[in-house]
């Protein structure tokens, strides 16, 4: 059992502490990680406390230099924790106690481990919010590039998993990609409201010191600085916040991850991982199995338990710091760890996988141009109906009603689809004999119909598969990186 009176709170206390109990209270092993935030605010706080003039300038020398100490000692993985080190407030302190004796016993007046735990947090996850940024920035400048240099492969579309139509391979790379970029910016929308100065709060009620907040603020590079001390020591809403955002960026990867699964195995082949993402098997000789991928694919589960893990813990919590908010740095580090992890992987992945680019356009099937010919005939019905009347109008007059009804059309090819299925041959086999009987509007030049890279042009609205679009969508992420470099 140990000394009470070595602990930051052992004046009240006469009985020792469990072991069992010590060790449950215990939070260095993981909060050492914010050894660096927690010297900072340390070293802005006592700036404070000098210009309140509750430590002389010869003090704060004193304790800045100990502080440094203290941080080369951590840099150099030579800081000794002890077992009486309770968390990374305690352990910090402790040796500055002593490095530089009694001088170090003022640094915390007028300061809790209530409001300097959440202000160790938010320095903390500022810089964790930077690094994401950049890694999430490097995997989306991969898949333009790869969007950039494959534009012309074509492969299947799926919805409901069952080939839809044809699009660019870019296409789909891209759409991984502009979800990408929103979780960028709503990682910068956090990184706002992450970045308020909680020091100063005191443990619930604030300072009773001349404790110049705008002072710490500036120093520690804070946007603002917290408006109500109870809210700033308790809440963790900013945590919460950065845990559904990484569950959401994890849930993005993880749905792309299953596509290249899914186009990884034998019966897709449309790429193949480089040896550097893949795995053997111990019993198998011939496997290659893509676990970065299922490994991608599976954080977003351990991500998301995290979230709702402390939204648990946070639900029905009463006013101002409690115990239980010990739980938020554990979800914290291990959703950063977690998307961090995947982020890199999925970038490894991505910029070095290989295509295949015929076994990707083998998988297109002229049922695939059902709904083109579809179409077809809305487009045909448009002509004939200019041709009745010299010219096309949507006012509603008669000659507008022998437009092709887009519903109509759909059945009619529909029909088609049909016909080709009982005869056993595909789409574009079925005669002229055989489309005239389904409709007068099928005429020879629906052999155009039968051209899937003439189908993917056709969808050159913005967003759409088209090349112009496709470029379009490359050009409008690359200027958005740009931008996005210049104001960080
Ligand atoms: N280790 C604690 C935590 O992570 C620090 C704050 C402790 N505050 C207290 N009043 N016991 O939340």
């Amino acid at each position: 059992m140990t000394a009470e009176g070595s602990k930051l709170w052992g004046g009240r206390f006469v009985g020792a502490t469990d072991p069992v109990m010590e060790r449950f209270n215990m939070s260095v092993a993981y909060d050492r990680r914010m050894w660096d935030a927690d010297l900072r605010g340390s070293k802005a706080y006592v700036k404070a406390l000098h210009r309140a003039g509750l430590v002389s300038a010869d003090e704060m020398a004193g304790i800045l230099q100990g502080l440094d100490r203290i941080s080369e000692e951590w840099s150099e993985g030579v800081f000794v924790l002890k077992d009486s080190d309770e968390d990374i407030h305690t352990a910090n302190e402790r040796r500055l106690e002593e490095l530089i004796g009694g001088a170090a016993r003022k640094l915390h007046t007028g300061r809790s481990r209530n409001d300097q735990v959440v202000t160790d947090m938010r320095l903390w996850l500022r810089d964790a919010v930077g690094t994401l940024t950049d890694n999430a920035l490097v995997l989306i400048a991969a898949m333009v590039e790869r969007a950039t240099a494959e534009i012309d492969v074509l492969f299947p579309g799926y919805t409901h998993m069952q080939r839809a139509q044809p699009i660019r391979w870019s296409h789909w790379i891209l759409s991984h990609a502009v979800a990408l970029r929103r979780d960028v910016e709503r990682l910068q929308e956090i990184r706002k409201r992450v970045n308020v100065l909680p020091l100063g709060s005191g443990a619930v009620a604030g300072t009773p010191f001349d404790i110049d907040r705008e002072l710490l603020r500036k120093e520690l590079c804070f946007e603002e600085v917290s408006l109500n001390s109870m809210d700033a020591t308790a809440q963790r809403d900013f945590v919460a916040e950065f845990l559904f955002w990484a569950s959401l960026c994890a849930t993005h990867l993880s749905k792309m991850a299953e596509d290249l699964l899914l186009y990884s195995t034998k019966e897709f082949s449309f790429v193949s991982l480089s040896d550097a993402y893949s795995t053997g098997s111990s019993l198998m000789p011939q496997k290659k199995n893509a676990d970065s991928l299922e490994l991608i694919r599976s954080k977003a589960g351990r991500v998301f338990g995290r979230c709702a893990g402390f939204m648990m813990t946070l639900k029905g919590l009463p006013s101002s710091y409690n115990k239980d908010l010990q739980e938020d740095k554990e979800a914290m580090f291990d959703c950063y760890d977690s998307v961090l992890a995947v982020l890199q992987v999925a970038a490894g992945v991505v910029s070095t996988l290989k295509i295949n680019a015929d076994a990707m356009e083998a998988a297109l099937s002229p049922d695939m141009l059902a709904t083109d010919l579809a179409y077809y005939l809305v487009r045909k019905g448009v002509r004939a109906s200019r041709t009745l009347s010299g010219k096309y109008t949507s006012t509603g007059t008669s000659k507008v009603q022998t437009l092709v009804a887009f519903r109509d059309a759909h059945a009619l090819a529909g029909k088609a689809v049909f016909t080709a299925e009982s005869k056993n041959i595909s789409l574009n086999q079925l005669t002229l004999e055989d489309l005239k009987a389904i409709s007068p509007l099928l005429e020879s030049d629906v052999a155009s119909v039968w051209d899937y890279a003439a189908s993917v042009e056709q969808y050159a609205a913005a967003g759409g598969t088209a090349k112009s679009s496709v470029c379009a969508q490359v050009q409008h992420l690359r200027t958005w990186m740009t931008r996005h470099k210049a104001q960080t």
